[in-house]
């Protein structure tokens, strides 16, 4: 029997409308444009309206990638969401989604990895259309992550925005998604969390607010390191040599880390989509949007060679190749 593989057939975004700049955010705390512009590569980011939710930036972005692969929501039969921001605990943002399109009858949930969440939900929906057991996945990495930041906390406030991101997977007898790749080390877990929960803790109390917690340099560190180790091992596994990826699509977390994992790959930061200056870190959207920017404005064509990548909370970090 000859192999089969997934591939991408179509992808959308959504971003909330309203605009929050860094001028606006030097309005609410102690920072300025140049700091923000300057430590991380951003300049501003999209925030949720008060009523919008993560599920809604997901259909937003859902139906314009199936609208691109030519498909109708009834033809779906497997749906993945990565957030980290879900509407509610239960039903999960699959369903809300499900609800939404009105489709139902086969499995759709959501996954919590952080901002690597789109990057283990390609890699889980790969395994089904792969091995046959799905014929058209919608995976999804959305957030509202406005709704867990610290307004008033300037070492966390200015680096992160709300969006989503989603593809169409179809089988297909040529790659495709050549090989994903995913990594979690939780001896980390004090580095980038969130508080609270369900069986935690529930309220806010005096020592710990409800919001996102980071060590930003520490989580610096330990991010160029397993980017860099994740690379090496995806360019190992396919005989990949320096050089021969078309584009890099990585996480959009900080213009510092970008750069040194493109300078491990050999590639210059032509080769490598950017979408942080505008979006800042959406996390779990953050893969999804770019690679969806790229395709619309035609720097990723058919046939390229492109590299996601990702890390974040847990931590979690993975990639995938795909010849588009
Ligand atoms: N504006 C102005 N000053 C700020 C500031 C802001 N928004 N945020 C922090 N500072 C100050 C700090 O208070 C500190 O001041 P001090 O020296 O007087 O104590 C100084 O800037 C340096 O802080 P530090 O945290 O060491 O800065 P940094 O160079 O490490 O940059 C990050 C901070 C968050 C931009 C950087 O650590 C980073 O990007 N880390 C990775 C985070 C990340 O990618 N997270 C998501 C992973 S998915």
């Amino acid at each position: 029997m000859t192999k089969m593989y997934s591939r991408i057939s179509g992808t959308g975004r959504c971003l909330p409308e309203r605009i929050l700049t860094n001028a606006d955010l030097a309005q609410m705390v102690d920072t300025s444009d140049e700091w923000i512009r300057t430590r991380t590569g951003i300049e501003r980011r999209h925030i949720a309206a008060e009523d919008q939710t993560t599920t809604d930036l997901a259909e937003g972005a859902a139906r314009q990638a199936m609208e691109v692969a030519g498909v109708a929501p009834g033809d779906i039969d497997f749906l993945v969401v990565g957030t980290t921001t879900p509407d509610v605990v239960f039903p999960n943002v699959g369903c809300l989604v499900q609800e939404r399109l009105g489709i139902g009858g086969f499995a759709a949930f959501s996954l919590e990895a952080a901002c690597s969440g789109f990057i283990y939900a390609l890699s889980v929906a790969d395994q089904f259309v792969s091995s046959g057991k799905a014929r058209r996945a919608l995976v999804i990495g959305a957030e509202t992550l406005s709704r867990i930041i610290d307004w008033n906390d300037r070492s966390t406030c200015v680096i992160f925005g709300d969006g989503a991101g989603a593809v169409v997977l179809e089988p297909s007898d040529e790659p495709g998604i050549i090989s994903t790749h995913l990594r979690a080390d939780g001896q980390y877990k004090d580095l980038l969390y969130h508080p609270y929960g369900t069986s935690k803790k529930q309220q806010a109390d005096d020592d710990e607010q409800p919001f996102l917690q980071m060590k930003g340099n520490e989580v610096f560190k330990v991010a160029v390191r397993r980017l860099e180790s994740i690379v090496d091992e995806t360019m190992a596994t396919n005989n990949l040599e320096r050089g021969s990826i078309d584009w890099l699509i990585p996480h959009q977390a900080n213009l510092r880390i970008i750069q040194l994992t493109a300078k491990r790959l050999g590639m210059s930061m032509e080769k490598v989509i950017m979408t942080l200056r505008d979006h800042g870190n959406t996390s779990a959207a953050s893969v999804p949007m770019a690679l969806d920017v790229a395709v619309r404005d035609g720097r990723v064509n058919r046939g390229d060679l492109l590299l996601l990548e990702a890390f974040g909370g847990g931590f979690t970090w993975g990639s995938a190749l795909i010849r588009y």
